[in-house]
């Protein structure tokens, strides 16, 4: 898609219908993010998921894709053991779910684990910039890659590529530098509050549904009419309070 110059289209699933919704709209990669942590558990960092829970989401995605690529985020935690210990837990992710890759997040240090997933035949969607699974780190959700740190952000992109990742997630980090970073790299990269210039983009499907309102990024766009979920709930109480709902309708006789 990069090389015919067709815009990669992502967002994040963790169910099987809205799975299959994505799939049949024309996703083509449903990335089941520790995102999750926040949109669905209601943490206020991604760092408590644990691998068990990636597993159950992604085993429900893989049953609602039948089109697109799944793929699995390694949480926080399970990615420090170096290749083998986490070809061991890429390894259970892909038997056990069904899905096609893993993401892991970090650039240059992650560079040898990534080649070893790789070179035994793991899929790998790197992730740099941003990475929220560093917030402790980064002292908060902050925009990483400007002035000199850009070269940092550029390193670990080329790192993850040389290593072998088929793709590369930017995330929160300078339009320039992502458009810099995209022209470098003969993978794909998907931005992610990196600007226009990334060969495709992932958004967080509550972010893009508006359903998700804690945090609230800047390069996040509402597709849905403002207010159209909280207006749907809200006639279905007014129809069962005022006696409407159920009408004969959805009723057996
Ligand atoms: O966890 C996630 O959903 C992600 C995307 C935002 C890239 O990592």
């Amino acid at each position: 898609m990069k090389r015919e110059h067709v815009r990669i289209v992502s967002v994040t699933a963790y169910d099987f219908s809205f799975a299959r919704l994505l799939d049949k709209a024309g996703v083509d990669l449903l990335l089941v993010g520790d995102s999750l942590g926040m949109v669905i558990q209601g943490h206020s960092t991604t760092l408590p998921v644990t691998l068990e829970h990636m597993i159950y989401h992604t085993t429900a995605v893989v049953r609602g894709a039948s089109r697109a690529m799944v793929v699995c985020d390694l949480p926080f935690g399970v990615c420090h053991g170096g290749g083998v210990a986490v070809m061991d837990v890429a390894a259970r992710v892909l038997k056990e779910t069904g899905c096609q890759a893993v993401k892991l997040e970090g650039g240059v240090h992650m560079q040898e684990t990534i080649r070893f997933l790789c070179e035994h035949q793991v899929p790998v969607l790197g992730h740099v910039g941003l990475t929220p699974q560093s917030i402790h780190t980064f002292g908060g959700f902050k925009v990483q890659g400007r002035g000199a740190d850009a070269e940092r952000v550029m390193a670990d992109a080329c790192a993850v590529a040389e290593a072998g990742a088929f793709a590369v997630v930017l995330e929160g980090i300078p339009a320039a530098l992502a458009q810099r970073i995209t022209e470098r790299l003969t993978i794909p990269t998907i931005g992610i509050g990196a600007g226009r210039q990334c060969d495709g983009q992932v958004l967080v499907m509550h972010d893009l549904l508006g359903l998700y309102d804690a945090v609230v990024p800047r390069f996040v766009k509402r597709y849905l009419p403002e207010n159209t979920v909280h207006q749907a709930v809200g006639r279905f109480v007014d129809e069962v309070r005022t006696g409407l709902f159920p009408g004969d309708e959805h009723s057996f006789s």
